[in-house]
């Protein structure tokens, strides 16, 4: 039987490691070739040897995402090198921790560059490629924090509340289209960014990368009229209904 994603172009942001390398294995495991992109050459070329050993195929394409000029880039290679995209996972994303009055305007700035500005862009600078997919798909990766606030993460949290707001604009914006847009918002995963801001969280009572990555793979591959908007997902552990 063919693989749900054989010939479908994806972009994933944050491949380097975290739930961006394990995204990029999900869709990989039906085909997809992915466009890995991050700063970390060589973590990169670890995500696409595991692309490739599951049967995907993997293509690198380094972008600094504070960088417009490096996001347009990107699209622009993506488009020279395979005239389509049918997925954009913006995934990549920075936390920055600190009480509000101790919060430079560089951390604030830094967050909201990568969490909503680029994400952004490059929904842009993607969306003349993806009109062109028979069925398109834009995966936000927000968080928790995108729809409630912790103390001491007021940059991080104002962030992913952008990039929700942005996303809800768009949805509107695409209702009909071939292009559907959903906003994932998890909790703590077991990642490099988890230990940063939530070192008290026992490793046990984290979730995996890729409980996160299988939730996208359905997203990508469910073509009913059925359509998640947003997810909210969260630890066992932690507290139902927030
Ligand atoms: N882990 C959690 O508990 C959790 C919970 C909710 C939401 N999230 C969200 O999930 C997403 C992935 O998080 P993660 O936990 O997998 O984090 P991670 O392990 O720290 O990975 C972050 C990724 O973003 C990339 N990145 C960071 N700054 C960049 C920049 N300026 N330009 C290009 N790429 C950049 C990093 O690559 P390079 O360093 O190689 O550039 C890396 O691949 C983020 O948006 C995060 O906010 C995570």
């Amino acid at each position: 039987m063919e693989k749900r994603l054989t010939g479908k172009v994806a972009i994933v942001t944050g491949a380097s490691r975290g739930i961006g390398r394990a995204i990029s294995v999900a869709l990989a495991k039906e085909a997809a070739t992915i466009v890995l992109t991050a700063r970390a050459i060589d973590k990169l070329k670890e995500t696409a040897e595991q692309v490739t050993a599951v049967g995907g195929k993997a293509h690198i394409i380094p972008a600094e995402l504070t960088d417009e000029q490096s996001i347009k880039d990107l699209v622009r290679a993506t488009g020279e090198r395979f005239s389509r995209l049918d997925i954009l996972v913006n995934n990549a994303g920075i936390t920055h921790s600190s009480k509000l009055e101790e919060t430079a305007t560089e951390d604030w700035d830094r967050c909201h560059n990568v969490n909503a500005r680029a994400p952004f862009i490059l929904c842009r600078e993607a969306l003349p490629l993806l009109k062109k997919s028979e069925a398109a798909y834009i995966i936000n990766i927000a968080s928790v924090v995108g729809v409630k606030g912790y103390p001491s993460q007021s940059a991080y949290t104002a962030s992913k509340h952008a990039l929700r707001g942005m996303t809800i604009s768009l949805s509107e914006e695409l209702k009909g289209s071939n292009i559907r847009v959903h906003l994932l918002c998890p909790g703590g995963v077991d990642t490099d960014l988890v230990q940063k801001v939530r070192p008290d969280i026992k490793k046990q009572d984290l979730m995996q990368p890729e409980e996160i990555a299988e939730l996208v793979l359905y997203l990508v591959t469910h073509k009913g009229n059925a359509v998640i908007d947003e997810l909210h997902i969260r630890r066992a552990a932690s507290t139902p209904w927030f």
